[in-house]
Formats: structure tokens, sequence, C-alpha cells
């Protein structure tokens, strides 16, 4: 598709308008130069450089990242934690809602009880073994979590009575209510998303045993790639970085996130998710290979802007590149990475939750104690991106097939035992669609 100037960008019509590509370009490169040379004449027609707004971005992040020092220098915990009878009872504080909204991630303790996530992990192994999994298992159908020899650790299942028990339960819902209510999702007359209905995005499980040795996975976000710079809607979405207002610039702003064009990839995630999020299924200590983020929200602005600046090459985004994850780095993210922070102790039942442009790894482990066993279950909500996935994965479902956004790999389709219809309750069939 060939870049187009027609159609104003943001609030600030007066100001050269962007081109755009709402499918990836053929010449990235070429692409690249276009539109950083368009988004650096727009700030400049705003009145102000591009430094001095990538200075106000590093001024505010480089305080939280100071924020994040000291609390470790202390010995506090930096992910907040609140405990899930709060947010049922609406009882959360004052000051866990502040410190929820300012680190972006968060800790769900006993958002299940420990029985209950225990049975489920034991009624996954029933699942796949009882259905010959292991035996019938072909290799990885992709690398994103790299090689794991004989036996996977990511389990490619997803409709398990487990799963999807988990999906539709009444504490899952009431917990993604609660975290897409830290997002704005009305403005301009338009409602972005619904906060209070899920659309059950299905994921994979994974199981990492005891005594294993794990690479883990570096430092990463995963909400787009060029895209993110390249189409409309995002250049909407992110239009306070490009038209000179960045001190307006709200991570927590839904607006043009939820219904435009994505650039296909093997790392898309289809759905728009306010947090990612997994359940554990087991106890984990927090120096066995967990989750780690940059618990910033404000580090998005950050990595836009970043490759604007002068010393990176015209035709580089900072090593952002489509088909690939958005990678962070200390070649131009040193600053970001200061603030680096693993989850604390968890045990099954507790959630996990992050963000969904805030920058995570998972740390590597040898000989690894204990299980490290979770469902991958984010906060989805509603709205015309969610909508039109659900649609092929309400198929997926009734099929039991590997979900759109997966390899095709469709082990449970012969699986009896898989989750069904008929057991759908009110939350998973609004969740797919079928009401
Ligand atoms: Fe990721």
């Amino acid at each position: 598709m060939t870049a187009t100037s027609a159609g104003t960008t943001g609030s600030s019509p007066t100001l050269p308008a962007l081109p755009h590509w709402e499918s990836t370009p053929a010449d990235l490169k070429a692409a690249i130069r276009e539109v950083k040379a368009a988004i650096r004449a727009r700030i400049a027609a705003s009145g102000r450089s591009v430094e001095e707004v990538f200075a106000v971005v590093e001024r505010r992040v480089a305080a939280r990242v100071a924020e994040v020092e000291a609390a470790k220098a202390a010995g506090e915990t930096v992910w907040p934690v609140i405990d899930y009878a709060d947010i049922e009872a609406g009882t959360v504080s004052a000051g866990d809602l502040t410190k929820l909204r300012r680190r972006g991630c968060l800790v769900v303790r006993g958002h299940f009880p420990r029985e209950q996530a225990l049975a489920w992990d034991a009624g996954i192994v029933d699942y796949v073994e009882g259905n010959r999994f292991f035996e019938s298992y072909r290799g990885p159908g992709d690398d994103f979590f790299g090689s794991v020899g004989s036996k996977p650790e990511i389990y490619p299942v997803y409709w398990s009575p487990a799963q999807m028990q988990a999906r539709q339960s009444d504490r899952m819902a009431r917990v993604q209510s609660f975290l897409n209510g830290q997002w704005k999702h009305e403005s301009g007359g338009v409602t972005w998303f619904d906060p209070d209905r899920d659309s059950l995005y299905p994921d994979r499980i994974r199981r990492r045993p005891e005594g294993a040795d794990s690479a883990g996975l570096g430092t990463h976000l995963d909400p787009g790639t060029l895209d993110l710079w390249m189409t409309e809607a995002y250049q909407q979405a992110f239009r306070h970085l490009f038209d000179g207002t960045v001190e307006q610039y709200d991570p927590w702003d839904a607006a043009h996130r939820t219904a435009g064009p994505q650039y296909p990839g093997t790392t898309m995630c289809s759905a728009f998710r306010t947090f990612q999020g997994w359940t554990a299924l087991s106890d984990m200590d927090h120096d066995q290979g967990v989750l780690h983020t940059v618990p910033i929200p404000e580090a998005m602005a950050y990595l836009m802007l970043r490759p604007l600046l002068d010393d990176v090459p015209d035709d580089d985004m900072c090593g952002v590149t489509v088909n690939q994850v958005f990678p962070a780095n200390e070649t131009w993210h040193s600053l970001l990475l200061r603030a680096v922070s693993g989850i604390p102790d968890v045990t099954a039942g507790d959630s996990v939750w992050w963000h969904a442009d805030m920058i995570h790894s998972v740390a590597p482990v040898t000989n690894q104690r204990g299980w490290g066993n979770v469902m991958y279950i984010p906060a989805a909500p509603w709205c015309p991106r969610n909508e039109a996935y659900a649609a092929s994965v309400r198929e997926a479902f009734l099929t039991g097939s590997s979900p759109g956004d997966f390899p095709e790999e469709h082990y449970e389709r012969t699986w009896p035992d898989r989750f069904r219809a008929e057991s759908l309750n009110t939350t998973g069939r609004r969740g797919l669609g079928l009401d």
C-alpha cells in the first residue's frame, strides 16, 4: 500500500498530516525514513523541537526510574499487591489504586483459592495425558518461546475445562472489570471499549517442571511493531507524542486503540488488551525464572520518541521491525532497563497483570525449584477489534481448533473431554459473542 497524506491526524489539523500505511509497507526502510521525517516536521511545526519533546518524556520517566531504584534499595516490593477480597468488596485503598496506576502492574493475591488452582493444574495434566498429547506432540509450532526439547513447557492447548472455567468465572470477570476501569474507555462521544465484558481471549498454558533450565525471554513489548508509528489509528492514539503536546500523553487512554488495523506477524495479538496476565497454577518463588517488567506506563512515550533523535539512523526504529517482538535494549533504552523489576513470590491461585504497553521479560533459571505453571488469561474487553476476533475464536472453540493468533496445531479437535458449549455460562456466552 502506498502512503497517503490525505486525512487529518489527531487534534491539530493545522499541523502537517502524517503519511500512513494501513497495511505493512512494501519497503520498510523507505517507510521508516518517510514517517520519521514527517513526525519530526509535525513536531517542529508545533513550535517545539524533537529534542525538547523527548527531554520532557525523559525527565518524567527518569523520575519514575529513580523511584523504582529507591524502592528496591529500601527492600520494598516494587510490584503492587492487592487482595482479591478487596477487589470483590470494592475496598481497595486509595493508596493501592495510586500505586497500581503508577506502576501499571499488579499481583492479585488469592484471586482463586489455592486448592482451586491446584485442582485446575491437575485437571490439565489429566486432560493432556488422557488424550495422549505427549505421544502425539510434534514439536513447537513456533519459536516464540524458544526450543523446549521433547516435552513442551508451553502447551498449545486452549480449550481444557480448567482454562474455560477460569476464563468465564465471576472472579476473573470482576478482576478484569477492575483493571479495565483503570483505563479511560470513553472520550469525544465514543465508547472505545466495554470495561464490563471480556472477549475471553484464548491463550496457552505453561508448565515448567522442577529442575528445568530455561534461558528466559529478553525485554520486549507486545502491543505492535512498526504499525504503532504508521497506521492512522495508532498515530491518533499517540497523537500527543507527535504534535507538541507531549505533556498530555496518557498511557491509560484507549482512544483510537480498539478498532484500527495491525500489521500481521507471528507475534501479533489480534485483540486489544488493557492488561496482559496469567494465573498461577503452582507456587513460584521470585528468583525462579519469573516475570519482570519495567513498571512505568509512561515508558511507552520514551520508546515511541527515542527513534526520532539524531543518533538513530534514518531508516531504523531502534530495531523495531515487523514479524518480531518490539525489543527494548541497552543500546537505546538503558535508562528504562534500570527499572526492571520482578514479581514477588506468588502462590497457586494468585494472578499477575501488566499494562499492555509495558516492557517485560522472563528471567532465566537453572535447576528450577518447584513447578512454574501458569494459564495465560489477559483482560481483553469487548470493542470492535475484539468483537471481530471473537468471530474466529467462536469457530475455534466449537471445533476445538487452535485460535487464529496461534500456530495451526489443532491438537484438541478430537479430544472428547474438551470444554463444550453446553457448559458455557452467561459470561462465557457473552465473551464468545454467542448472546
Ligand atoms: Fe511478551
